[in-house]
């Protein structure tokens, strides 16, 4: 089984509860392998991954993003009998750019700053939860509905089509997003010097150079897009 164990690629929607815990035994009962594609949310979500923040350990897990700080590198990693075929040369794994130097260093130098940023992840889930507080206020005072699934700094946003019902949020929000006020909303906004992505099932990723201040500067362009689409 490979699966996002937050959906990331469709706007962000967090497992219920319960639901990641249930692959994990599932697989393990039918000795079946269980793969977290961790690309997006590897040391985003959690120093540890969002396997750590939610404690379910997978068989193989494959990062990459944050993971290079802007380099182009993936890696995967698991458990010692998942890893041994590579050690025994049973599997072939080898590329023209694997173990690239330069990637490498910058591997090694994100990496060290995950590991020692003591307050890292706390000041980027605080962040996340202002930025959602924020944009849940300017959308409601501007009468205009969303859907928005956030986990830590992990967010997505999206105009919908009516109001959602807050308890089923990212379950039926999907659905009801409104591809076309969103795309308006976005240009609005790109003129004024706010880039977001235009398709709103794509995440905003915050970064530890983020501040309220520059969430608080989103906010009020987006406003003001908000007032000039009435
Ligand atoms: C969650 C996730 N998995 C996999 C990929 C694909 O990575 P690649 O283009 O290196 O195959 C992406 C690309 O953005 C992604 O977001």
């Amino acid at each position: 089984v490979f699966c996002e164990p937050v959906c990331a690629n469709a706007g962000v929607i967090p497992p219920k509860p319960g639901f990641l815990e249930l692959i994990r035994e599932l697989t393990t009962r039918h000795g079946a392998g269980l793969v977290f594609d961790e690309v997006i949310t590897g040391f985003r979500v959690a120093r540890n991954c969002a396997q750590g923040r939610y404690g379910v350990l997978p068989d193989l897990t494959v990062v990459s993003k944050v993971l290079g700080g802007g380099y182009p590198v993936a890696a995967f990693g698991g458990s010692g009998e998942w890893m041994a075929p590579l050690a025994r040369n049973e599997a072939f794994h080898a590329g023209v750019y694997s173990g690239n130097h330069g990637a490498m260093a910058a591997v090694v130098s994100m990496l060290t700053r995950v590991r020692d940023g003591a307050d890292m992840y706390d000041r980027l889930d605080a962040l996340g939860e202002y930025t959602e507080t924020r944009l849940r206020a300017v959308f409601a005072e501007a009468g205009r509905p969303i859907w928005l699934g956030r986990v830590g700094s992990l967010l997505s946003v999206a105009m919908t089509t009516g109001a959602v019902p807050a308890e089923r949020e990212t379950e039926v929000g999907p659905a009801m997003t409104d591809f076309a006020a969103h795309r308006t909303l976005q240009q609005h906004c790109q003129r004024a010097g706010v880039y977001f992505h235009p398709d709103p099932h794509e995440p905003w990723f915050l970064s530890t150079k983020h501040t309220p201040e520059d969430i608080d500067k989103v906010c009020a362009m987006i406003a003001s897009a908000l007032s000039a689409m009435n």
